[in-house]
């Protein structure tokens, strides 16, 4: 549960390609956010529900380049919003992004290493946590952080990635049927982590586990596309030779840009993945 991990969602942070790798997840998270928004409103709306006043602060921790900041911004227009991110290229983009929207007096970067602790901030109603729990050293003693600063009823919306995004037809043309599934078992990261007995034990009262199924049907967007490339190029660089040869050139013509089979010329591309959201409140 840290982020020395071998996974495509996995910044590596410590090591020499550290910027490279920022800047290549960031642009992920940026398609991410664009080619899901739908999802993302379904979820803030949802939460919308769930919290018992209009949420007036909210922290979004390990925030990447704000996919959940700006959702949350969209969803609830008076709320003040702090964003916490160990990673100062996120944190550059995400406050260019909110002076871009004219967000800035809502939205705060605020570098933090959530591993050495909890900044002192003000009491939030709303605490989210995308795709980023996974990565602290000890996530109990960050939903700790999260209960302490939380109002009495405040909400904790923890999401997770059941499975990285799939996005090709079985049938891609070159031969090789069921390439990408393949792909996926060799990088195969293991079963996703049940939060609901660590919320419990940092003294949250679980309101909901929700599954989001996520199915866009072909055809997509250009930027769709431009989520696919990434995605694939990220799986690509972590197979590590362990992918056969054949499957692997059946990737690499997907990922050839100029190609026949590329999957910015493909009109076949889906994307398919599940997010699961747990709902806690604080009592
Ligand atoms: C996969 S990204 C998810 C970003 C965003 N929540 C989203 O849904 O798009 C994980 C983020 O957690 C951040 N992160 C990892 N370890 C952290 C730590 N110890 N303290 C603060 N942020 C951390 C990374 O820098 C990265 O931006």
């Amino acid at each position: 549960m840290n982020s020395t991990e071998t996974h495509p969602f996995h910044p590596h942070q410590n090591h020499t390609g550290a910027d490279a790798d920022a800047v290549a997840m960031a642009e992920l998270l940026e398609l991410d956010a664009e080619v899901l928004r739908a999802y993302l409103s379904e979820l803030t709306g949802w939460l919308g529900e769930l919290s018992d006043r209009e949420p007036g602060r909210i922290v979004d921790l390990g925030s990447g380049t704000g996919t959940g900041t700006f959702a949350l911004a969209r969803r609830f227009t008076q709320a003040r919003i702090t964003a916490l991110d160990l990673s100062p290229q996120m944190l550059h983009r995400l406050s260019k992004k909110a002076s871009a929207l004219g967000l800035s007096d809502r939205i705060r970067g605020v570098r933090t290493d959530l591993n050495e602790g909890w900044p002192q901030l003000e009491t939030s109603d709303l605490v989210w946590a995308a795709a980023s729990l996974h990565h602290m050293a000890d996530p109990d003693r960050v939903l700790a952080g999260a209960f302490g600063n939380l109002r009495p009823g405040g909400l904790l919306a923890v999401t997770e990635m059941d499975f990285f995004p799939r996005f090709l037809p079985d049938d891609i043309g070159v031969g090789r049927p069921g390439m990408e599934a393949r792909v996926h078992a060799t990088l195969n990261p293991g079963p996703p982590v049940d939060w609901t007995e660590h919320l419990a034990r940092a003294g949250f009262v679980r309101e909901a586990r929700r599954p989001f199924v996520i199915d866009l049907p072909a055809p997509l967007p250009a930027a769709a596309a431009r989520y696919a490339q990434v995605c694939l190029r990220k799986l690509h660089a972590h197979l590590d030779g362990r992918l056969p040869a054949d499957d692997l050139a059946a990737l690499d013509a997907v990922l050839d840009g100029d190609g026949p089979h590329s999957v910015l010329r493909r009109d076949d591309l889906t994307v398919r993945t599940t997010r699961t959201t747990w709902a806690a409140r604080r009592p």
